[in-house]
């Protein structure tokens, strides 16, 4: 539990990939995040939940870069990355998916893949212009990449088909590819498997633990608490912008701030399946 959460210590900076401290965020005056401080285990999955509204969208969004904080402070690894923009961040390993798939409708599943955030030489002119060569190496490796993950991910078949006819459950899976094109450490993802059949949520738990089996570090956050309960080591819990407790799903069942915020219904319903 973090009632009173403190900064990390240089010796835990080897067991957490990814670490922040009293980060806060308000739009127009209205907190969305309020002092959001955890760490999160390297190699792990860590689930983020939270009622609707808690900050959680927020807290990815800044932890990625994508968003400035008004004020904390963040750690990947042990390189404060306070206030740095997303593609620096990305070069450290992290990336993220997003709660809304991101996908270029117009473009195929295999382009989608192919314009992800990466390192190409091929973006930098000078490569382009001095360094053709090894640009179009770069290009055959990627596509070849590519290829790989959409096969991973049941998508090979569907790699000319443009994004916008893809269904719901398979444009989630466009958006965890897209996440893993290039070879993050530490990947966040926001609500992965939100609306899509049973069946396709274990598939996609299935990949998550894949991931994990590879050595990534995961953050993800999710609703389902059997999810939660099934493939998750460690939780945070957020409520009202701030961290409310993190541990194991099974003590937070026991945290009665917790039970109230957040884990009430499936406390009543007993242990989930
Ligand atoms: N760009 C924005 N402008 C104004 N308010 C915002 C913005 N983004 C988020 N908010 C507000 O901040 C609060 C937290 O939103 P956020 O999307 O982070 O919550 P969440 O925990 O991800 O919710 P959900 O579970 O519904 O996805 C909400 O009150 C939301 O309306
Ligand atoms: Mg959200």
């Amino acid at each position: 539990m973090t009632d009173t959460p403190s900064p990390t210590t240089s010796d835990e900076r080897d067991e957490f990939a990814l670490s922040c401290h009293d980060l806060k965020k308000s739009f127009q005056g209205v907190m969305a995040v309020s002092g959001a401080t955890f760490e999160v285990p390297r190699g792990m999955i860590t689930a983020l939940i939270g009622p609707n509204g808690a900050g959680k969208t927020t807290v990815v969004n800044i932890l990625s870069g994508m968003m400035r904080s008004d004020s904390g402070r963040m750690m990947v690894d042990s390189t404060d990355v306070t206030n740095w923009e997303s593609y620096k961040i990305a070069r450290l390993g992290l990336m993220r998916t997003f709660q809304l798939s991101r996908e270029l409708g117009g473009l195929t599943v295999l382009e989608n893949l192919l314009v992800a955030p990466q390192h190409q030489s091929g973006e930098s002119l000078f490569n382009i212009f001095f360094r053709p060569g090894r640009t179009k190496r770069e290009e055959l490796a990627n596509a070849q990449r590519a290829l790989e993950i959409l096969n991973t991910y049941g998508l090979y078949e569907l790699r000319d088909s443009r994004a916008r006819e893809l269904s719901g459950g398979q444009k989630k899976l466009l958006e965890i590819a897209r996440g893993i094109m290039a070879a993050p450490k530490i990947l966040l993802l926001d609500e992965p498997m939100a609306g899509v059949n049973p069946a396709l949520i274990d598939r996609i738990g299935g990949y998550i633990l894949d991931l994990k089996a590879q050595g990534m570090t995961i953050l993800m956050v999710e609703h389902n608490l059997n999810v939660v309960e099934k493939i998750c080591d460690h939780v945070i819990v957020l409520a009202e912008g701030r961290t409310l407790a993190t541990g194991r799903l099974s003590d937070l069942r026991a945290n009665a701030e917790v039970v109230q915020a957040y884990l009430g219904e499936v406390i009543s319903a007993g242990p989930a399946h």
